[in-house]
C-alpha cells in the first residue's frame, strides 16, 4: 500500500472504525440489517454471505468485511479491497420472485448507492450501465450480484456492493478509471453511516421494484442517472463488438443502442460489456 493511503488510514482509523457494535447502531433500516455479521477479514463478503445465507441467515442479512483478500468483482474480475478505506459488503435477499426478473436487483441496488451518494453526501454520481456507479467520470462503487437456485426456485441471491470511501491511490492500471467518495468530496465519513445510508434507499426502491417485479416505477430515474445516455459506446458481446449510441434502459433493465447502421438493439447485462468511445463512460 502507497504512504498516502497509510496515512489515510491512520488518521481515519478511530474516526471511522468499524464493529458489530457500531454497525448495529448506525442501522435504521426497517427489515435490512437485523442481523448484522462484521468480520476484519474475509475473502469475500459474497462467499460468506452464500454460506451464511445456505445454513441461518435470513433475508435481509448484511455481512461487512473491514478487509477482503479475494474480493471479487463482475467477470472474474479481481475487487481491490484494503483496510480503512473502503465498503465492502454484501445483502442476502431471499425473495418471492421469478428467477428472470432478478438480475434487475442489480440495477436497483444501484440507484439506491447512487441515491445515498448524492442526496446525503452532496454528490453527483451517476450509473454506468448496468451497474457502475461513477461520480466524475470514474468509477467509485461496483455490484456483484449472485444467486442460487433449486428447483427452479430462487433460494437466496447475495448482492455484493463495494464502495471506495478513503482510498487516495489506486493501483496504477485502474488510477484513471476509479475514484473514492473522499477524493471527490474531500469530506471523511463514516462507513457505518454509508452503509445505513444505502440500505435505507435500498428499501425504498426495492418496494418500487416489487410491485412490478421491473423497473417500471424506477425508469424515470435511472434514466436521469444513466451515465451512458446519448453517449458513443462499445458492446462486447462474446467475440463480437459494434458500436452505437446508448439511449436509455427499459422496464427490463436492458440498454437500448442505436447501432451506427440504425438498427436499434435491446442489450440484455448478462455477459456483455459496454465501454464508452471517448473515456471509461
Ligand atoms: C464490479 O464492479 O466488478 C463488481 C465489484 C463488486 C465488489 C464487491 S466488494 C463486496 C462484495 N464481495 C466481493 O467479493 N465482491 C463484492
Amino acid at each position: 500500500m502507497k504512504a498516502d493511503n497509510l496515512k489515510a488510514l491512520d488518521e481515519n482509523k478511530d474516526y471511522d472504525s468499524m464493529s458489530t457494535e457500531k454497525l448495529e447502531n448506525a442501522m435504521k433500516c426497517s427489515w435490512i440489517g437485523q442481523e448484522i455479521y462484521y468480520f476484519d477479514t474475509l475473502d469475500s463478503t459474497n462467499n460468506q454471505a452464500k454460506m451464511l445465507a445456505e445454513s441461518k441467515a435470513d433475508n435481509g442479512a448484511l455481512v461487512v468485511a473491514e478487509v477482503q483478500t479475494n474480493g471479487r468483482g463482475r467477470r472474474g474480475r479481481a475487487w481491490e479491497s484494503p483496510t480503512g478505506s473502503g465498503v465492502w459488503m454484501s445483502l442476502i435477499l431471499k425473495p418471492e420472485i421469478e428467477i428472470t426478473n432478478a438480475s434487475m436487483l442489480t440495477l436497483v441496488m444501484a440507484i439506491a448507492v447512487a441515491k445515498a451518494c448524492n442526496e446525503n453526501y452532496g454528490m453527483e454520481t451517476l450509473i454506468k450501465w448496468p451497474n457502475d456507479i461513477v461520480a466524475d467520470g470514474k468509477k467509485i462503487c461496483g455490484i456483484l450480484t449472485e444467486m442460487s437456485v433449486e428447483n427452479n426456485r430462487i433460494n437466496h441471491i447475495v448482492i455484493g456492493i463495494g464502495i471506495n470511501v478513503n482510498t487516495l491511490d489506486f493501483p496504477s492500471e485502474i488510477e484513471d478509471k476509479a475514484t473514492s467518495i473522499y477524493k471527490e468530496t474531500k469530506v471523511k465519513i463514516k462507513r457505518a453511516e454509508l452503509i445505513n445510508a444505502v440500505m435505507e434507499k435500498f428499501e425504498e426502491e426495492y418496494a418500487l421494484f416489487m410491485e412490478n417485479q421491473n423497473l417500471k416505477k424506477q425508469l424515470e430515474t435511472y434514466n436521469r442517472l444513466l451515465a451512458n445516455k446519448d453517449k458513443r459506446v462499445r458492446v462486447f458481446e462474446g467475440n463480437c463488438n459494434y458500436t452505437g449510441v446508448a439511449r436509455r434502459i427499459n422496464e427490463k433493465g436492458e440498454l437500448l443502442v442505436e447501432k451506427d447502421n440504425g438498427e436499434q438493439v435491446n442489450v440484455y447485462a448478462g455477459e456483455v460489456s459496454v465501454r464508452g468511445i471517448y473515456g471509461y463512460v
